[in-house]
Formats: structure tokens, sequence, C-alpha cells
């Protein structure tokens, strides 16, 4: 049995990345896939110090970061078998907040032999006006370095909206995400 974490990049509670991540978990779970979301709001990851601990000590750990919150939101994603990630765009660009755990959790698994290879997942972006492709794209990268898996949709996961809630209003969006999730469901049920 498959399991998904959605990790929240907004530092907003319960905004619009959020709303869509628990939409794309609530749809998973109609299908079998149970989940759980992590919003980065409130905890203290910061950014990779390019210590090269984990390189070092090939163990699945950040050493650099001792202390932080890094570790345990890590290894609920070596856990997952499907990891959605979630950002409002900012001037352009992921948050600052997932970025940093995205950087160290790519250098820590890389550093171990690939700990993300094959899992299965994908970005959404959701912003009020401008700049999705570049988020969109940036997160794509990560995945992509990753060797992971992404299925696609009926368009790419970005959503327009600004207060939150607004983005229930943004039905093209909710029904890219709809079938993102169908997708990713049925390429975790096809690979058993
Ligand atoms: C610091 C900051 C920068 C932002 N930059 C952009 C931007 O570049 N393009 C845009 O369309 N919206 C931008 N926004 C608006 C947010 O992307 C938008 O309100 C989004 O819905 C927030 O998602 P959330 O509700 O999950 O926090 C920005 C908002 C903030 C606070």
């Amino acid at each position: 049995m498959s399991t998904a974490l959605a990790i929240c990049g907004s530092p907003r509670r319960n905004g619009n990345t959020e709303t869509l991540l628990r939409r794309c978990l609530d749809r998973l779970e109609g299908q079998g896939i149970g989940g759980e979301l992590i919003t980065l709001s409130g905890k203290n990851v910061r950014g990779c110090t390019a210590c090269a601990g984990c390189v070092e000590s090939k163990d699945s750990s950040c050493p650099g970061g001792a202390g932080d919150d890094f570790q345990p939101i890590f290894e609920k994603m070596l856990r997952a078998d499907i990891i959605i990630t979630g950002s409002p765009v900012y001037f352009g660009s992921a948050t600052p907040e997932l970025m940093a755990l995205l950087d160290r959790a790519g250098y820590v698994a890389r550093a171990n032999g690939g700990l993300f290879s094959r899992k299965l997942g994908g970005p959404i972006a959701v912003a009020r006006r401008a700049g999705h492709n570049f988020t969109y794209a940036q997160l794509m990268f990560w995945y992509m370095i990753n060797d992971m898996v992404v299925p696609g949709s009926t368009y790419w996961n970005v959503a327009l909206a600004r207060e939150p809630g607004a983005v229930n209003d943004d039905t093209e969006a909710l029904a890219t995400v709809d079938r993102f999730a169908d997708n990713l469901a049925w390429l975790a049920g096809k690979l058993g």
C-alpha cells in the first residue's frame, strides 16, 4: 500500500497552497492511498551550509543541521512513496522555507545513493497573478535530479489565487490537481 506526503511551503496556515495539497491528498485517499500534510509554517529548517557532513557520514542524516526540524521531516519523506510539494509564488520563486528543505533533502538523498529514486510525486504552484512557470520549473528540477517519477495532468499544476480560499474559485486548477492525483494513484497501482 502506497503512502503520500504533501509538503506545504507556505508560511500562511490554511492558505491556498495548503488547500490544494489537502485536495490532492483527499483525492488519493479516495483511491486507497493514505497521506499526511506537513506545513513548513512555524518550522525551523534552515538552508544547506555545504558542510558536506552528509557526504562524510553517509547515514542519511544532515549533521550540519542538528537541532532544527529537518531530520524528522526528511525521515517522513524517506518513508513516503509519493512526495507532493506545494509553494506559493514569492517574487517568481518557490518560498525559501520549501527550498531550504529541498536543498538539504536532495543533498542528503544523493549522498546516500539516491534515497528518493523512483518515488512518485510532483509540484504545485499558486500565485496571485504571475510566476507560476518559474516556480513549477524550479520544483520540477528537484524531482528530476532526484531520479523521481512525475505524472502529468490536463494542465500544469498551477493555480491563481490571492486571499486564502480563493483557490476554490479556480475550477481549472482544481480539475488539474484532481487529475494529477488520479494519475499518481494510477501509476502507484501499476507499479504495485
Ligand atoms: C512575499 C510575497 C511575494 C509574492 N510574490 C508573488 C509573485 O511573484 N507573483 C504572484 O502572482 N503572486 C505573488 N504573491 C502572492 C501569493 O503567491 C498568493 O497570495 C498565494 O495565493 C499565496 O499562497 P498561500 O495562500 O498558500 O500562502 C506574493 C506574496 C507574498 C507574501
